[in-house]
Formats: structure tokens, sequence, C-alpha cells
């Protein structure tokens, strides 16, 4: 094997072990191993936020002593104080040979400084390796550092004609059970689950994570003049309501005893500063399981990185379509998906791919 490609085999190693850490929001998925004359003699990962560094996991596993040996790691090493002492600072004071990592840390208080410090201190870094991996799997850290909102997917389940619900908003079920397992899995992965009060209304949902292993992701609801009913499954253990600084005092208190955390947002840039709000509670990863009333703002927003689409073999007629609320003059103007896939849950269709206005990462 070339050296490049010895580097890109084990960075594949490191990037899978980032992986594990599908939990450590607001954290970056950092994967970490090192090795010495061709065998891997540390891994790690970083497990969740406020514990140990993914490089820290691998040299405690290598039994610490790195002198001479490559260490891969999947993000640059940090250099600053947070939670744990600086990585990159471990790493000068253990000498390893090389450092081989992907992409840089966007945190301002990181930005190059790790790399700049390893070079200072006479250790080979090169950087760059499975670059586009490494950005995809960190693509919510990324998007909130860089653009300040989390990544967000817009998941519907739809009808072959796009609809979500009959005219008269019945909606249960369109797709199959496999489909619905795939959902709690796809809610598994997410920090948030957002959705409108139109939503809490007619379905009344729990929007929890049932029927896949995992954490259940914070419950977030819109509604700007606090319909939601003190109630209302999404309260139970506990949900975020974002609401307009006009809505009831008296009615944000019965809710709040209900289990809500009442935030209020400017009307002025609702769904941009809820998004911001998120941001600030480390949600790295964001989904929408709304109505087409909050789905179409996100997509007339420009708002959106990713849709899951399932699509079940069923005609709804004059119904709601998922994305009804929008409208566009223009052909040219239509939102348009890219990298998409194609994958069959029982008799339904999940239709999988990012849309082209989301930002490069
Ligand atoms: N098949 C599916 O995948 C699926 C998923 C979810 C829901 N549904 C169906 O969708 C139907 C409900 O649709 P819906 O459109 O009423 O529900 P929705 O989109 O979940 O909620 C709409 C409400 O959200 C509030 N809202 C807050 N901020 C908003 C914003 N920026 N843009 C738009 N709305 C905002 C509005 O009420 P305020 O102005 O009072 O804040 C609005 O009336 C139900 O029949 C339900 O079964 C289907």
């Amino acid at each position: 094997m070339s050296i490049n490609n010895t580097d890109e085999y084990y960075m594949r190693c490191a990037l899978e072990l980032s992986a594990n850490g599908a939990e450590c929001s607001p954290n970056p998925r950092v994967g970490c191993v090192i090795t010495r004359g061709g065998s891997i003699i540390g891994k790690g990962w970083h497990k969740k936020c406020g514990g140990p560094h993914a490089e820290v996991e691998a040299v405690r596993d290598a039994g610490g002593d790195i002198e001479g040996a490559d260490v891969y790691v999947t993000l640059e090493p940090c250099s600053h104080y947070g939670k744990t002492p600086p990585c990159a600072d471990m790493l000068v004071s253990l000498r390893p040979g090389r450092v081989i990592s992907s992409i840089s840390d966007p945190n301002p208080k990181v930005a190059g400084q790790g790399f700049e410090k390893l070079r200072n201190a006479g250790i080979e870094v090169k950087t760059g390796v499975l670059e586009e991996e490494c950005r995809w799997i960190n693509r919510g850290f990324l998007r909130r550092m860089k653009e300040g909102r989390p990544w967000t997917m817009i998941k519907c389940a739809a009808s072959l004609d796009g609809m979500v619900a009959l005219k008269n908003g019945k909606s249960k079920w369109i797709t199959g059970p496999e489909a619905r397992t795939c959902v709690h899995e796809l809610r598994a992965e997410n920090d948030a689950l957002l959705t409108g009060v139109g939503t809490v209304l007619a379905d009344d949902p729990e929007m929890t994570v049932r029927y896949a292993a995992g954490r259940s992701p914070l419950r977030v609801v819109l509604d700007r003049t606090l319909r939601t009913p003190p109630k209302a499954a999404i309260l139970k253990g506990g949900a975020v309501i974002f609401t307009l600084p006009s809505a009831s005092s008296e009615k944000a208190a019965v809710l709040e005893d209900a289990g809500a955390r009442i935030v209020r947002v400017s009307c002025d840039n609702f769904l941009g500063d809820v998004l911001k709000e998120l941001c600030g509670m480390g949600v790295n990863y964001l989904m929408i399981e709304a109505g087409p009333s909050v789905t179409s703002s996100f997509i007339s927003g420009g708002l959106c990185d990713e849709l899951a689409l399932f699509v079940a073999p069923k005609i709804m007629g004059n119904g709601r379509s998922f994305a009804g609320g929008a409208e566009f003059q223009e052909m040219e103007d239509i939102p348009r998906l890219k990298d998409v896939k194609y994958t069959k849950y029982g008799r339904d269709l999940l239709i999988r791919g990012l849309f082209e206005c989301s930002p490069d990462l």
C-alpha cells in the first residue's frame, strides 16, 4: 500500500469510530486511530459532550506511549481549554511522529491553531485526508459553526400524489410499519424534532423514539399564539415551545406548568431566530416533522438541507400537499434535490436527498 492509501485506510478506520459518537452534540463527532509499524496500537472516539476527546481515548487505549507513532484524527486537535484541556498540547508532550487529520475545526477558538501548535513543536502534520467524508459526518456541527443554524432535515410521509393529509386533516396511517420504524431510527439520529401547532392539534403526536434504539431528542413546537393544549402528549417529558413576544403570559404559565419551556422570538425573523436559539441549545441536527404550513415555510425560506420523503403507493386526491404552502413563479426557482437515494421500506419508497440550496459544508 502506498503512503496515501495507508493514510486513507487508517483515516477511514477513524471515521468509522467517529460515527459511534452520535450522541456527542453539541460537540463534533471525532474518531482517532494511532498506528506504529503498520499496526493499530490505539483507538478512540468522542462519546459525549464533557467526556474525553477522541485523541485522549486513543492515547489511553495505546497505553500512553505514542512517541514516534502516527495519529489519525478526523478533526483538527483542539487548542483551547473547554470542558477538557487542549488535545494539541497533550500530543505535543507525547511526541508522535506524524499527525494526520482531515479537516480544520471551524470553531473560532481552534480554527487552525491546533495544527499550528503541532507544527511549531516540530511534529509533521498532514491534512485533507478523506475530507469530504469527514465533512459529511460532521455536517451538523459544521452547519452550526459556519451558518449559525443546525443541519435541517424535513421528513414527510406522502401519498403518490404528494398528499400528507386528507382535506379534513386525517393522515393516519399513510405509510406502513417498516417506514415508521425507519422514522424512529431517523429521529434517534437527531438532536431535536420540530413540529407546528397544527400537527399538535390534529394528531397529538408524542414525537419520541419508541420503535428503535436510542434516546428521544428534544421536542420543539412552533406556536406563535400558544394554542398548544396543556394536555398535549408532546409536553410529557418536556418540550420547547417557540412563540411570539406578544403571546399570552397566562397561557405561557399554564404550559410551563405542563412541562413546556416557552421561548419568545421576534416576529420579523421567526424561523431564523428559532434556528439560532436551537443552536444555542446545542442542537446540531434538527428533523422537521410538521404539517404543510411549517414544512412550506422552511422550504420557501431556503432553510432546509435534506429531505426524507416516504412515498406510499396510495392516492389521497384533493388533500394537503406536503409543500402546498410554497409557491414559485418560474421553473428555475423551484427547489431541487441532489445526491438522491431511493430505498424501499415494505411497500413504501424513501426518497432522500439534499436540497441544492443547502450551503457547502
Ligand atoms: N404525513 C405527514 O408526514 C404529516 C406530518 C405532520 C403533519 N401532518 C398533517 O398535517 C396536518 C397539519 O398541517 P398544518 O399545516 O396545520 O400543521 P403544521 O405545519 O405542523 O402547523 C401549522 C401551524 O404552525 C404555526 N407556525 C408557527 N410558525 C410557523 C411558520 N413559520 N410557518 C408556518 N406555520 C407556523 C402556525 O400556527 P400559529 O400561527 O398559531 O403559530 C400554523 O398554523 C395534519 O392533518 C397532520 O395530520 C402530516
